[in-house]
């Protein structure tokens, strides 16, 4: 049986991931020369796929690779079982056997095992942390092996307690032969406040890199190219579901994905079942949008519908002096969420991020699809 070639819910690698090499390129010479990265972009961008086939080259070039995601911490405890899960799932061979060792060593992530000796200020999971943090150090002296560190959804240890930041670099700042971290995150509004501001630890402390749109050719070779692979032609359905997807990564593999469910092996699809496609889509979507929905305020419903219509004058509302601004907040709030990103060509000035939550927005947004 020949299966649907488009993956669009879990990441991708090797063949399946589309452009990504000057990305590729700059994370792994910034690691080489010992500095530290961070990438940031929205939801479903390809972060994860990006560093997971670094990882994979990483371990190839002959470092060893950890990747950790701290998705859903809510503790320093949580932070510093995360990583300890990830150097016994990543590290095999010398450094595999090293950590075997090593691990009964580390401090117990329990909160409360053990007694926390008096004088100590430290909170609970702190020492525990800092212990599993040092790990790249210890490899380093012992076997001279260098390190790759990937913290995915970095923002998330801000949940865990104040200035968490700082005990973190506190640790791996002086990492520097022994290991290069990549910081990366979703949430652009915490990750800026992480990197970006003066007062925190991490300030201007890694390289930003940012995800771009995949480039037109390239996500039209791969798609003709997985449809040719299985017997199909996408035929003239190509060009609107390039044009809807607009680069969107996820939202092109998703709709591939649709557009090649309706194709018959053998033959072409056309512009008729790419509406079909569409419309197959549309509703597996809606509860995710109305859930986007429920969660912002009203106002920021109120701009991102706007930005979706592609109008002029979002802050039309917002009155010189008095009461204004609040469209400038509730922009600024949907940024910070990763909704919406700036875009010199659109006449508000910003463009939002999911190609479809926007068809929905602009499309009146209706409880089924299409609108009754
Ligand atoms: N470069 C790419 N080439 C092809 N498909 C991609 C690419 N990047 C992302 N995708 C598609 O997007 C989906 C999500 O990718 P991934 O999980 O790596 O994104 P993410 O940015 O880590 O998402 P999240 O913010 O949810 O963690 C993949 O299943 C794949 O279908
Ligand atoms: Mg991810």
């Amino acid at each position: 049986m020949i299966v649907n070639p488009f993956r669009y819910s879990a990441p991708v690698g090797g063949d399946d991931l589309v452009g990504r090499g000057a990305e590729l390129e700059l994370l792994q010479r910034t690691a080489e020369e010992g500095n530290n990265s961070r990438l940031v972009a929205p939801r479903r961008f390809g972060k994860t796929s990006l560093l997971r086939q670094l990882v994979s080259e990483a371990r190839s070039d002959g470092w060893e690779a950890v990747y950790v995601d701290f998705f859903g911490v809510l503790t320093l405890a949580d932070v510093a079982a995360r990583i300890e899960r990830a150097y016994r799932r990543d590290l095999s061979g010398v450094a595999g056997r090293w950590f075997d060792g090593v691990r009964r060593t580390l401090q117990s992530v329990e909160v409360g095992a053990g007694p926390i000796s008096a004088g100590v200020s430290l909170r609970p999971g702190a020492a525990a942390l800092q212990d599993r943090l040092d790990l790249p150090r210890r490899l380093h002296e012992r076997h001279g092996r260098r390190t790759l560190v990937v913290f995915d959804e970095f923002q998330s240890v801000l949940a865990t307690q104040d200035e968490v930041d700082a005990l973190i670099r506190a640790e791996i700042q002086h990492h520097g032969d022994a290991a290069s971290y990549v910081f990366a995150g979703s949430h652009v509004g915490m990750m800026r406040e992480l990197f970006g501001d003066r007062r925190r630890a991490f300030y201007a402390q890694a390289r930003e890199l940012e995800l771009p749109r995949l480039d037109p050719e390239a996500a039209a070779n791969f798609v003709v190219r997985r449809f040719t692979d299985t017997s199909r032609d996408p035929g003239t359905a190509l060009a609107p579901l390039l044009e809807l997807a607009d680069g969107h990564p996820q939202r092109t593999v998703l709709l591939a994905h649709g557009l090649w469910e309706l194709t018959p092996a053998g033959t072409a699809a056309d512009e008729a079942t790419f509406a079909e496609a569409l419309t197959q889509v549309m509703t597996e979507q809606l509860r995710e949008f109305e859930g986007t929905w429920t969660t912002l305020a009203v106002g920021q419903r109120r701009v991102l519908t706007r930005i979706a219509e592609g109008v002029s004058g979002l802050y039309a509302g917002d009155a010189p002096g008095g009461r204004s601004g609040s469209n400038r907040t509730a922009v600024r709030a949907l940024a910070d969420r990763g909704e919406v990103v700036p875009e010199r060509t659109a006449r508000s000035g910003y463009r939002v991020v999911d190609p479809l939550l926007a068809l929905w927005l602009r499309s009146g947004r209706p409880q089924t699809w299409p609108a009754e």
